[in-house]
């Protein structure tokens, strides 16, 4: 790779680099980080590699230095890679035809979209929300946002019209993004409608630009809303980048927490850039001709990080793929594997259970003999599907790196590097260089040694670490770095076996995590809440073949229901939900009670609800401070 960081501090190419960078990237993190920064293209190199206080939330890396990300993932390429493939796109329906575009295609696709932004009054600073389809546009308008300094927040295509609202008006958002419709397996959303109901809640939006995808007829709101196609005609296809400061905001992204409604995780552009490139290439272990897919959204932060701008910084090949993976049958990600050649794939463990609920066929029909690397993601991946996956998809030829990290970490933070460092099943492995992560006792002692279990927190900042929480800086501290001061807290409990290997055991919070999507049980309680047949409800976990988590929700209904039909009223709750959330908010399971389980002071003892969800009711633990026990009874009795 002529033209990218491959100085060798870049780039670990066996067990005992990796040894010797990590040892280096404790020891004097600065020079570490300087070295791997170097390469990039930098308007002005940075006077101070890291500022840093953890107890405050403050991390400021490269400071004083000036860039665009899309410099780097784009016209840095140019000169050696203008030909290659950046992005293939995969549609929805195999029947459909495919399309590829350049390095030299998507940077005048980017510079198109950027002017068109321009042209519509959007400038540095200005956040613009983007409700798409998986499609190439999605990523173009991504990178035009960051070509001109706004700053972008996706929002995930399956959250609701209220959902869209939320998030639009938290980010004080003036400029929305969308499409015509979305095809997604056999369902068909019409996103512009969706973001139409969304927008009677949002005064702040001024225009909306709608790409034409499906050929849809929409509604166009007079004055605020232009197509994209009729827009860019006379447009451009160059555009300067705009030149940034190292620690300008690149996008917010919205990710549930324990408490309350979502949070805006803000990014910012010279660290992200650096530890989405970095991480990217060591834990994939990336040569030039690879073909990688990822088959996040990009509504997701793997989405962002490694569909887009990690593969893009490095100059690879990215597949993006509109469908699902049972669409229009359980080999579609096999068929298009062998179809593109796809040397690297990452996905996440309820997509591999999904498929291996299918008849074997659907994956030993298909060679897969492209296939070098593969990665899992988001959820903790069971024995039997790592096994799976390993046998019947690598062939156990392929490595199988099991990547942990968070929206709030920007990059991966514990894994294997491909064929390189450890690659345990269950196991996401060891720290990325520049990564120190701790066990802690709940008091927040470190615990030593190996073999040993306890909260998972990281001592040191890294560059891609949160800056901020959108709009309130406190609940970063608090939900992050105020828990265990000095510390980073991830929120997970984690194992470190007996060789110092990581092994993520789930979160220790009032956050599940259904399918890969997180949700705080706070957030859904909320929602049902809303309904008008609840007093109260209380959701939580249990575990799901498929999904890792299901939701199992608890709900008081008022007096006035009772005469009510309980199919129709649970029919009514999940309604409810999807309008608030979205369909991937939907319960597995919703139980009617009288009464919830609660101390004496009041406090709904979740763990015992969590141990009927779970079916272990012979043991259920201390009962006694109960206020009233014949509730747990009338629980098991009804339980779902
Ligand atoms: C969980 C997704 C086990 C974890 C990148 C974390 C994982 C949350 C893994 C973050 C993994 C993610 N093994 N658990 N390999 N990857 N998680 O913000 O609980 O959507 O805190 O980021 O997913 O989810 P998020």
């Amino acid at each position: 790779m002529p033209d990218n960081p491959t100085t060798k501090h870049a780039r670990i190419r066996s067990l005992e680099e990796y040894h010797e960078a990590y040892r280096r990237s404790v020891e004097n993190p600065e020079q570490f980080w300087a070295e791997v920064a170097e390469p990039f293209t930098w308007r002005r190199k940075w006077s101070k590699v890291l500022d840093s206080d953890m107890a405050a939330g403050r991390n400021e890396w490269f400071q004083g230095a000036r860039l665009n990300i899309t410099e780097n993932c784009l016209d840095r390429h140019l000169a050696s890679r203008a030909n290659k493939l950046a992005i293939i796109y995969e549609p929805n329906d195999p029947k459909t035809r495919h399309l590829r575009l350049t390095y030299r295609e998507l940077h005048q696709e980017v510079c198109k979209f950027a002017n068109v932004l321009h042209n519509n009054g959007v400038e540095k600073g200005d956040r613009v929300c983007i409700y798409m389809p998986m499609i190439p546009q999605l990523a173009i308008a991504v990178l035009a946002c960051a070509r001109i300094g706004a700053v972008h927040s996706v929002i995930f295509a399956g959250f609701s019209a209220t959902a869209i609202a939320d998030r639009v008006n938290d980010a004080q958002a003036t400029v929305v993004l969308t499409a015509d419709g979305l095809n997604r397996g056999a369902k068909q959303i019409p996103v512009k409608r969706v973001v139409d109901e969304a927008l009677e809640t949002c005064p702040g939006v001024r225009r909306v630009i709608v790409v034409e995808h499906l050929g849809w007829p929409v509604h166009m709101h007079e004055g605020r809303d232009v197509w994209y196609h009729e827009e860019a005609e006379d447009v451009p296809k160059t555009c300067p980048a705009e030149e940034m400061d190292a620690e300008d905001p690149l996008f917010i992204l919205y990710t549930s927490g324990s408490t309350g409604k979502p949070k805006g995780v803000v990014h910012s552009t010279a660290g992200y850039m650096v530890w989405a490139d970095y991480t990217f290439r060591n834990v994939f272990q990336i040569e030039e001709n690879d073909i990688y897919w990822c088959t996040a959204d990009i509504g997701w932060v793997t989405g962002h990080s490694y569909l887009l701008y990690g593969p893009l910084l490095a100059g690879s090949t990215s597949l993006m793929f509109e469908g699902i993976p049972t669409y229009p049958d359980a080999g579609r990600f096999w068929e298009v594997i062998d179809k593109h050649s796809v040397s690297i794939f990452y996905t996440a463990p309820t997509a591999i259970r999904s498929l291996m609920a299918a008849p074997l066929d659907n994956v030993l029909s298909y060679s897969l003999d492209s296939l070098r690397v593969l990665g899992s993601v988001g959820e903790p991946i069971n024995e039997e599907a790592w096994y799976w996956y390993y046998q019947h998809v690598g062939k156990e030829r392929c490595p199988v790196v099991d990547t942990w990290w968070q929206t709030e970490t920007g990059g991966i933070m514990i894994s294997a590097m491909a064929g390189i460092t450890p690659s345990k099943p269950t196991h996401a492995g060891l720290p990325m260089p520049g990564v120190q992560p701790v066990l802690l006792t709940q008091e927040g002692k470190e615990i030593e040694g190996n073999d040993e279990e306890g909260y998972l927190a990281i001592k040191h900042s890294w560059p891609g670490i949160i800056r901020t929480t959108y709009g309130d800086h406190e609940r970063a501290v608090q939900t992050y770095f105020a828990p265990y001061k000095g510390y980073y807290f991830t929120g997970d409990g984690a194992r470190r076996d007996e060789n110092g290997l990581y092994r993520i055991i789930g979160r220790v919070d009032d956050v599940i995590n259904v399918s890969g999507h997180r949700f705080g049980t706070a957030e859904i309680e909320n929602a049902i809440n809303q309904n008008q047949n609840v007093v109260e409800s209380a959701v939580v976990a249990f575990p799901h073949d498929v999904k890792g988590q299901g939701i199992y929700a608890y709900v008081i209904c008022r007096p006035a229901a009772a005469t009510k039909d309980k199919a129709h009223i649970e029919a009514s709750i999940i309604e409810t939900i999807v309008a608030q959330i979205g369909k991937i908010a939907k319960p597995d399971k919703i139980q009617i009670v009288s009464g919830l389980p609660k101390t004496r002071s009041g406090k709904i003892m979740r763990r015992i609800l969590r141990k009927v969800a779970e079916g272990e009711i012979s043991n259920l633990g201390d009962t006694t401070t109960l206020l009233d026990p014949a509730v747990v009874d009338e629980i098991i009795e009804g339980r779902k």
